[in-house]
């Protein structure tokens, strides 16, 4: 018996079909949670084994880098589990290459996913915490935040997610008393 329970809580997962969103959603589910799996593709393969081991679980098709996507998977989430109590950002991705010659719709992209998808993610899901007056927002970063490789693009930039974290964290501090 794990000396973690985390019976009753709702977990948000973003980037939950594949890689370490996977790894975390199985570990949550392992300990308690209910799940909610966002991801772009397909994450019914987390979904199966989440339910083969006994957990319970709920994938919604989320796309991070859309407001709509993000607002509509909230307000599903709500509907079937009710508030969220916990969000691990997770969904990120990673493009070689130099600064230099990036061109700028890339650096965007990657923005957009790695670093404005964290707080996307974490208002929609952050305001149902709020009504609550608790929860967790977890930010998964990389240690490029803190020392970048040359040809880690804008991977490194966006990776200023541990300040990120920090904040969100203030605010919703702050808000919930
Ligand atoms: N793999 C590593 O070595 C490593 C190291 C340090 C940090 N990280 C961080 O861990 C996180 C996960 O990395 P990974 O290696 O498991 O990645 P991965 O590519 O294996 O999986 C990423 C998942 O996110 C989903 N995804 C991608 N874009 C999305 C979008 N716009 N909306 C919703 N879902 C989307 C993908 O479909 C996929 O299921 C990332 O934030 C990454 O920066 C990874």
């Amino acid at each position: 018996m794990s000396w973690i329970d985390l019976s009753g809580e709702v977990a948000v997962v973003t980037g939950a079909g594949a890689g370490i969103g996977r790894g975390i959603a199985l570990g949550l589910a392992d300990v308690g949670a209910t799940l909610v799996l966002l991801d772009r593709e397909d994450a019914s393969s987390t979904l199966d084994e989440i339910a083969s081991r006994g957990g319970r679980s709920f994938f919604v098709r989320c796309d991070v880098t859309d407001d709509g996507s993000v607002g509509s998977a909230a307000a599903q989430s709500l509907e079937t589990f009710g508030p969220a109590t916990i969000l691990v950002n997770n969904a990120g991705t990673m493009r070689a290459g130099q600064l230099v010659d990036m061109p700028i719709a890339d650096w965007q992209q990657i923005l957009s996913l790695n670093l404005t998808g964290y707080l996307r993610c974490a208002q929609a899901f952050g305001a149902q915490m709020l009504q609550r007056g608790q929860g967790s927002l977890i930010h998964v970063a990389s240690i490029s935040a803190r020392a970048p490789q040359s040809f880690s693009g804008a991977y490194a930039a966006a990776d200023r997610r541990t300040g990120r974290r920090r904040q969100c964290r203030r605010v919703l501090g702050e808000r919930a008393g």
